[in-house]
């Protein structure tokens, strides 16, 4: 007598149980059962004229089979296994177990081995599944809804996505795969058939995984054997940010090096003159640019720190190249990172009404950014800015000196907290500065004043109008320095102050 025994798919650890408690109940030997499960091709056809099969008999006999707990934990691992083989080989192991013949568990013996083998590629699989599943978001009214699409190397959705239903209860999502396709709804897991990739959209989590991706990244830890056997180059098609790795990769060892020059030339803090630390800053000279026009040709493909992985453009300045009066912002926003201008957007669009307002004509003077880079987080469709850190003002900080040294302003306005940083290397709160001159790094004036995107954030009227007045006098103040002073009450003298270009100590920039 032959048996088929045909399992679904869905619940298959259970269903094998069962079956196997009856088929050995029953002293049925391995050779004996046909094992599949729903989806297996269907070879009834040929077997079938062979052997007539049956189906197993549909209640256990009275002889009842004892297995080890290590058994059922190997089985409920093996289970999950791609190969057709594995529901006739673990039958085949309890068969065994229950005859008392050999240790059909342990590594030691060919089946043993086999079984501990799959074992360990299924759990591998579910780890990576873990690590590598990329949700994106889908809109929806209610719950936060979120769908991913993976492939998986076994049949490993149904244990796998027990970790998804714990760590993401208060969501809907959706994991397809090709053969099952899990769906988490109002904290029920169901599973449903598989099939094709669905259509889902690219969200901003995408950018964010991106963008993390590209920052935990250090150049001068790339070991690409352990990258590869972590990340496996079969995942990489479905993972957002492996599009990132072969240009990161090519540019590892240049940056690199970059990192070992920028390390062996910084001098200890407070053991050189500012001019010379602020030089010392900067990376060694054949790179150089000798016009502004050149350094603007450099700053576009600036790879110098990660923001240049997400952001669309190096925005660099405008103006006239011989401006009196230099304006620094902070960096641009998400309008000048997509148009390449600075100050386009609404903190660019109020800093321009004030300087009508103050008689400057923009043309006049040179606009630009501490920062040529928009730093942002993706949040849904909407890219929210940043404050770039400490480093990432450092790094930029070449090109901000490159313009300094090219243009050679009077005077610098220093427009909010990061553009004194960047300018004066003094990264103390703005509140006593404001309205004051300091010296820069550059060895020249520098005005401190509100960035305009300050005077928006206000949301008590009167104090926004303080601070617009504020900048608007600054800015005032400024002009009255370096060229006419405009008509008006608010002009407060700079008499005093140095704002001599004489000051400024521009060679080797
Ligand atoms: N804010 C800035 O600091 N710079 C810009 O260019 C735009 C907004």
């Amino acid at each position: 007598m032959s048996y088929a025994v045909s399992l679904p798919e869905r619940r298959l650890f259970e269903a094998w149980r069962a079956a196997a408690r009856i088929a050995i109940s029953h002293r049925i030997a391995p050779e004996e059962i046909d094992w599949k499960t729903f989806s297996d091709p269907d070879d009834s056809q040929t077997k079938g004229g062979l052997f007539a099969t049956s189906p197993l008999p549909s209640a256990p006999g009275a002889y009842q089979a004892h297995v080890p707990q290590a058994f059922i934990s190997l089985a409920g691992s093996v289970i999950w296994h791609s190969s057709p083989g594995r529901l006739a080989a673990l039958y085949q192991a309890l068969w065994r177990i229950d005859q008392r013949q050999g240790d059909p568990l342990s590594q030691a013996d060919p089946l043993g081995r086999r079984l501990n083998l799959m074992a360990k590629s299924v759990g591998r699989d579910i780890h990576k599944m873990h690590a590598f599943v990329r949700f994106r978001e889908i809109p929806a009214g209610g719950r936060r809804r979120f769908a991913a699409w993976f492939e998986p190397e076994h049949d490993t959705l149904e244990p796998g996505s027990r970790f998804f239903a714990k760590r993401f209860a208060d969501m809907d999502w959706m994991i397809a795969t090709p053969r099952l396709t899990a769906r988490f709804e109002a904290g029920h897991l169901g599973f449903h058939p598989g099939g094709e990739r669905p259509e889902i959209p690219e969200d901003a989590s995408e950018t964010l995984w991106a963008t993390y991706f590209a920052n935990i990244f250090n150049p001068a830890r790339v070991k690409l054997d352990a990258m590869r056997s972590e990340m496996p180059k079969k995942y990489w098609k479905n993972l957002p940010e492996t599009r990132l790795i072969p240009d990161m990769l090519k540019d590892a060892e240049a940056r690199v090096a970059r990192m070992h020059a920028a390390a062996a030339s910084t001098p200890r803090p407070g053991s050189a003159p500012v001019s010379t630390r602020y030089r010392a800053t900067l990376p060694v000279a054949p790179e150089l640019p000798d016009t502004l026009d050149a350094a603007r040709d450099a700053a576009l493909q600036c790879r110098r720190c990660t923001l240049c992985e997400t952001a669309t453009r190096t925005v660099w300045g405008e103006g006239t190249p011989d401006a009196r009066l230099m304006l620094v912002g902070e960096q641009p926003g998400d309008h000048e990172d997509l148009g390449g201008r600075p100050f386009t957007g609404p903190a660019g669009q109020l800093l321009r009404d004030v300087m009508a307002a103050a008689d400057i004509d923009p043309s006049s003077v040179w606009l630009t950014n501490a920062v040529k880079h928009f730093k942002f987080t993706p949040r849904g469709k909407q890219r929210l800015h940043q404050n770039p850190d400490r480093q990432e003002i450092e790094h930029c900080r070449w090109w901000l000196g490159l313009e300094l040294a090219f243009i050679r302003p009077e005077l610098v306005i220093a427009l909010g907290a990061s553009a004194a940083f960047a300018l004066t290397g003094n990264a103390a709160p703005l509140g006593d500065r404001r309205g004051r001159i300091e010296t820069g790094l550059h060895g020249g004036p520098v005005l401190i004043t509100w960035h305009p995107a300050a005077v928006l954030r206000q949301t008590d009227r009167a104090a926004a109008m303080a601070l617009r007045t504020a900048l608007s006098n600054d800015l005032a103040m400024a002009l009255s320095a370096c060229g006419t002073p405009p008509d008006g009450e608010n002009v407060v003298s700079l008499e005093g102050t140095e704002c001599a270009s004489s000051r400024f100590h521009s060679e080797g920039l």
